[in-house]
């Protein structure tokens, strides 16, 4: 009997040292790391993000993250590239936050450098604020899986390490 106690006891504190293991750990920007513009663990940000998701970005890079059509990385009958999807099977999670977030608020051409690039992608300078623009890349990150989000907090510090002009 004392026996039998004694192991229920020991599993759960091994099922609380897991818990505390798994909360520091879990990938997706994180406010006490510098190189993390995201916050794709705060829920609050989160929450606000998905709202203006819905709003300003689902009409062109679908309701689920889906991008805007299938054939994605062709150009349409305009000439231009349609959305591609913001979900694992697309290339935003590529692309470091900063970069993320300057392509949404100066747009493509812009961010990039590229002076005649033609895109159908919006700049939001003006439309959102800088920490809308974060809340909702942030909601986009916040539906990676893990191991995508780890890759993209390894991507920020690596960019974040690199000297720029
Ligand atoms: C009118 C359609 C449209 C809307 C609305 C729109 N986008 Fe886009 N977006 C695009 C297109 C088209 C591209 C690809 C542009 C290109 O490569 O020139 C793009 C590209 C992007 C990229 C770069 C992705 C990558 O993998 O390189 C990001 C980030 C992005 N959009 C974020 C957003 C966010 C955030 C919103 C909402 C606040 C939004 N977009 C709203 C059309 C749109």
């Amino acid at each position: 009997m004392t026996r039998t106690v004694w192991l229920a006891m020991g599993g759960g504190v091994a099922a609380v040292a897991i818990a505390a293991t798994l909360a520091v750990s879990r990938p997706g920007g994180d406010a006490a790391d510098p190189a993390q513009l995201l916050r794709a663990n705060d829920a609050q940000v989160v929450a606000l993000g998905q709202t203006i998701y819905t709003a300003e970005c689902a009409a062109c890079h679908g309701t689920n993250l889906e991008g805007e059509v299938a054939n994605w990385r062709s150009p349409g009958p305009d000439g231009l590239l349609p959305a591609p999807p913001h979900d694992a099977t697309g290339h935003t999670w590529h692309h470091p936050d900063q970069v993320l977030f300057d392509i949404t608020k100066l747009g493509v051409a812009r961010a990039a450098n590229l002076q005649n690039h033609q895109s159908a992608m919006p700049a939001y300078e003006g439309v959102l604020t800088d920490d809308e623009i974060i809340a909702v890349l942030s909601f986009i990150k916040s539906t990676w899986p893990d191991d995508i989000r780890e890759r993209h907090d390894e991507l920020n510090r690596v960019y974040n390490r690199e000297p720029r002009s």
